[in-house]
């Protein structure tokens, strides 16, 4: 797979994006500063992610997903891998994360790539999405948050 930033000119991958995001108000929203990211194959679209900063130091990932036959094969891994990368790259302190008290998985892959738990945004779901979201059989209602720090 190989990863290269979107052009202001391409259409965004929308179903990928609302994949990890379903409110498409909520990713209009962060793209109008957002950078988006695509890994591709042979010219197809396998996963995205999107860069934003959110102060001087601090860029975070605003979404990052697959597409579903792909999942669970390493690329979001790299896909990962790729945004540390390219946040080392453009000089941030920092790169954050966050994701659903329900995404288990996800939990487990942030901290594999090296990010750690340092906050929680408590009922952020419920205040932000109009459906309530399930996942693992829980209630998606508390956003963790992650931090990966570059040293230096
Ligand atoms: N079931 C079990 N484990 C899973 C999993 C699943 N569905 N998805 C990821 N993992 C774990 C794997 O165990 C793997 O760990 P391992 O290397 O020890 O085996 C690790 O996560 C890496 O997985 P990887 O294959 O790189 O992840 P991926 O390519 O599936 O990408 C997502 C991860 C989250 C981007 C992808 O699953 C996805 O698009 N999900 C839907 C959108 C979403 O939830 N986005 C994130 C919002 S916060």
């Amino acid at each position: 797979m190989k990863i290269r930033k979107l052009n202001r000119s391409e259409t965004p991958p929308w179903e990928l994006l609302t994949l990890a995001d379903p409110s498409r108000i909520i990713v209009e929203e962060y793209l109008k500063s957002g950078s988006i990211y695509v890994g591709e194959d042979s010219g197809k679209i396998l996963g995205v992610y999107v860069l934003k900063e959110t102060h001087k130091v601090v860029v975070e990932i605003m979404n990052i997903a697959i597409q579903e036959p792909y999942q669970n094969k390493g690329l979001g891994k790299q896909l990962i891998s790729h945004a540390i990368q390219e946040a080392s790259n453009q000089g941030y302190a920092r790169l954050e994360i966050g994701t659903g008290n329900s995404s288990i998985h996800q939990l487990k892959l942030y901290q594999q790539c090296g990010f750690r738990i340092e906050g929680v945004d408590f009922d952020y779901f419920l205040r932000n999405y109009d459906e309530p979201i399930y996942e693992n059989g829980l209630l998606c209602r508390d956003m963790i948050r992650l931090c990966y720090t570059f040293e230096g």
